[in-house]
């Protein structure tokens, strides 16, 4: 089998990456000028924080934190991916929908009229980079002695009301995949409260080859490693062969199947397995979230979010959801607001465009406190905007986009 099918096993379409992937191009310190925002602030700069495999841990143990269980209610937003809410479950508590604005802020004033007395915390969503009012939700959440959760899955860099995004919370958390080319990583961070006493384990030394070896295979699928693709693909290939071999022997010896799981993030599914709950993030991916530098991605992703939106703003049936990209928001994706989204999205899935969107809510609930939320499930597009997209790359997606609604409007 050529190369290229064995690849393709493990990485079927789309050929444009919708996350970030490892190539030489990762650690250039060269590229479009930072201006100002080398020096927009991280949330991973701020005084306390732990890594660990994914942001739904982090918000686990955050929750854990403040003591949130069994009969207690936490304040979720009703537009959501179902690892928000995971960890709300997980840790035996209610979670409590609230409605959001068209822009998907946080509505206070809708929030004085819910019954808050059994609320024990409320998460804080940063959707796709772009930041809450976090002023006036603190002031709001403290004076009822609620705990805040900023979710920074969407938004590891800039600002927040004019400080650091993350830092207003109690505790934050961030899903590192999202923006840095590597295989597991999540922090929990807060900027008031020490964490030194977190135990956390090494994670087993299959895991930690396994998430070196997928950030470089992966970089080697989307070719970014010009100059040792051949040598490398070939190794990986032996590798593939060998690990098949010895799955096969070892199912084939032992009475209970082999298996095993990684991190649910890591696998791109939606879960919370209580094994990872106290595993450190992988040595591989901590060393390169460490070491890359980071200039780049924030210019590169303003820049390539600006580009999908002069692009596709003039889209019948569709509109970007923010008028703008302010200064200080480092974006997580471009989200398209699409009327009528089924005429376009299998269209575009098929061709192979690396969007996605959250498809459903945890239950009805949520749907029947924000019927907004529920259309925006299916209605906001989110495309990516990440640093790793080359130009090809932009306008291969801005073509396929286009076509999509060209043909979804002839008749
Ligand atoms: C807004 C938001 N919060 C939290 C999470 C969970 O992140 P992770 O996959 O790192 O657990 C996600 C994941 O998609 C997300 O989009």
């Amino acid at each position: 089998m050529p190369p290229e099918d064995m690849l393709s096993l493990q990485f079927p379409v789309p050929h444009v990456p919708k996350n970030p992937v490892l190539g030489w191009a990762s650690f250039s310190r060269t590229g479009p000028s930072p201006t100002g925002d080398a020096a927009m602030p991280s949330v991973l700069s701020l005084p306390h924080r732990r890594d660990v495999t994914s942001a739904r841990v982090a918000i686990a143990l955050a929750l854990q934190r403040l003591g949130v269980g069994r009969g207690d209610r936490v304040l979720v937003p009703a537009y959501h991916c179902l690892s928000m809410v995971e960890p709300v479950v997980f840790c035996g508590a209610e979670p409590y929908f609230f409605p959001l604005t068209p822009r998907l802020e946080v509505p206070l004033a809708t929030l004085e009229g819910f019954d808050l007395s059994r609320v024990r915390a409320i998460l804080v969503t940063h959707y796709f980079g772009f930041p809450q009012a976090m002023r006036a939700i603190c002031a709001f959440a403290r004076a009822r002695g609620i705990p805040v959760v900023e979710d920074c899955a969407h938004a590891v860099f800039g600002r927040a009301d004019g400080e650091p995004i993350g830092s207003w919370g109690d505790y934050a958390a961030v899903s590192l995949m999202k923006f840095f080319p590597v295989y597991d990583g999540g922090c929990l961070i807060s900027a008031s409260h020490a964490l030194d006493d977190l135990d956390l384990r090494r994670p087993s030394r299959r895991f930690e080859a396994k998430a070196l070896v997928n950030s470089i295979e992966r970089g080697l699928f989307y070719r970014r490693f010009h100059g040792m693709q051949t040598a490398a693909r070939t190794t990986l290939m032996l590798k593939d062969a060998m690990w098949r071999t010895f799955k096969r022997l070892r199912g084939a010896r032992s009475a209970t199947p082999f298996a095993y799981r990684d991190p649910a993030a890591s696998d791109g599914v939606n879960g919370l397995d209580p094994a990872w709950l106290d595993r450190r993030i992988s040595f591989a991916s901590q060393q390169l979230v460490e070491r890359l530098p980071v200039a780049r991605i924030i210019a590169r992703r303003r820049a390539n979010y600006l580009k999908l939106d002069a692009a596709l703003r003039a889209l019948p049936d569709a509109r970007p959801l923010f008028d703008t990209l302010p200064d200080g928001v480092v974006p997580y994706v471009f989200p398209l607001l699409v009327e009528r989204p089924e005429r376009v999205f299998r269209r575009l899935k098929t061709d192979g465009v690396p969007l996605f969107r959250w498809e459903r809510l945890w239950n009805d609930e949520a749907a029947r406190v924000d019927p907004l939320s529920a259309r925006y499930a299916t209605e906001i597009f989110q495309l990516p905007c990440h640093q790793e997209l080359t130009d090809a790359d932009l306008d291969w997606i801005v073509e396929r986009v286009q076509a999509a609604f060209r043909a979804a409007s002839s008749p």
